[in-house]
């Protein structure tokens, strides 16, 4: 007890320097984020750390906000962006949680255990990007959360799908196998085979339509994924307000890598550019194919803008 008390005067003096302890420092929860049912539950379990305000100052919370898409929009992009600001802290990893039946049966205590530790002035995030196409996702983070700030990046629908194409395709070159060439896959007897999943994924407006029945537009925020590529900082600005951070992240964090033809990140000075298996080239495809699929996508693109009120450069 004694070096408990003295580990909590110390927190008041240099939180950052003190050291954790690996005890059964289970005295005080953060208990803001979990019911009375649950803390009991923990005070129970030994060896729950996680649930715990370490001494310096930092616990799990559940998320603030979710990048809930969408696959190849620039999900990953837009979570090392947001990253650059103090007051958010990321989960590393693609969660599952809400997606996977498995993964969801662990129940909430568990997907708040995957959360990184953070102080409590700082907001939460993790993204999943085939969360947006999943619909049973929203009723489940609905229930989490109802009023949920949610973060979707969406790109040109063409360019998703010859995106998840390429993915796709080097995922098999990497197991060492073939997968065939777009056109085969993406034309059935000279139509658009709308059965392939990755054109169905690009239908922003059924799915969007969907998730609007559990939570309203304002707390739905749309980057333009075309437009963080092309210019990173003004998107993230627009990131910022809606998620009421403070203005931090500005344009001298962001430098053009002329190799890779996309920026990269300037973070206190450590420089870091995405992964090499993003912003691959797409293949090329006729123009027949790339005119049955703007055929295909205008009217869903259009019905799109009515349902968000507000147009991209898709048409
Ligand atoms: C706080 O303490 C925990 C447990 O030792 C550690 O994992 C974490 O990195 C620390 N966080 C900071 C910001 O110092
Ligand atoms: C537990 O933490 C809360 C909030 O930080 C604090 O008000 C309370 O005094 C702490 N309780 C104990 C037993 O240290
Ligand atoms: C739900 O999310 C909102 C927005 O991030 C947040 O302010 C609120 O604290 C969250 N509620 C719970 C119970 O976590
Ligand atoms: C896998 O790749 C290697 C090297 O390119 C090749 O020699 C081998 O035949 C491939 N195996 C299969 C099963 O395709
Ligand atoms: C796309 O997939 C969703 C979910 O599987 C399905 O409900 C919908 O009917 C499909 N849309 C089209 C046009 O095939
Ligand atoms: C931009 O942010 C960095 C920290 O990320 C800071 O060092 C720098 O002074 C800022 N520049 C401007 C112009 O505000
Ligand atoms: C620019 O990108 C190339 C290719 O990905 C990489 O090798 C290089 O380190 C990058 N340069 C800087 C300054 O980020």
């Amino acid at each position: 007890m004694a070096s408990f008390l003295l580990g909590i005067c110390l927190l008041f003096i240099e939180p950052r320097l003190v050291p954790s302890m690996p005890t059964s420092n289970t005295k005080n929860y953060t208990s803001s984020h979990l019911s009375n049912e649950e803390q009991s539950k923990k005070a129970t379990v030994e060896g729950t750390l996680r649930y715990v305000v370490h001494l310096n100052g930092t616990s799990q919370y559940l998320p603030h906000t979710i990048i809930i898409g969408v696959r190849k929009g620039g999900t990953r992009a837009l979570l090392e962006m947001l990253s650059l600001h103090s007051d958010i802290a990321a989960a590393e990893n693609e969660i599952h949680f809400f997606d996977w039946e498995k993964q969801y049966q662990h129940g909430v205590k568990w997907y708040l255990g995957q959360m990184p530790f953070s102080y409590p002035h700082q907001l939460t995030v993790e993204k999943t990007p085939a969360y947006f196409t999943s619909l049973e996702v929203p009723k489940r983070i609905h229930r989490m959360n109802s009023t949920i700030k949610l973060l979707l990046i969406l790109r040109d629908p063409i360019e998703r799908v010859l995106s998840d194409y390429t993915q796709v395709f080097y995922n098999h070159k990497q197991k060492n196998k073939s997968y065939p060439p777009a056109e085969e896959l993406l034309l059935k007897n000279n139509e658009l085979n709308t059965d392939y999943k990755a054109i169905n994924r690009s239908l922003y407006e059924h799915y969007m339509e969907h998730w609007l029945k559990y939570f309203p537009l304002e707390n739905i925020h749309i980057v333009d994924g075309d437009l963080l590529i092309r210019d990173p900082f003004p998107e993230m600005q627009k990131v910022e307000r809606f998620l009421n951070l403070s203005p931090q992240i500005n344009a001298s964090n962001f430098y053009f890598n002329k190799t890779k033809g996309f920026y990269c990140l300037r973070d206190g000075g450590r420089d870091r550019c995405l992964h090499e298996s993003k912003g691959r080239a797409h293949p090329q495809i006729s123009t027949f194919l790339l005119g049955k699929l703007r055929d295909y996508f205008y009217k869903p693109n259009k019905k799109f803008f009515e349902l968000v009120g507000r147009t991209f450069d898709w048409l």
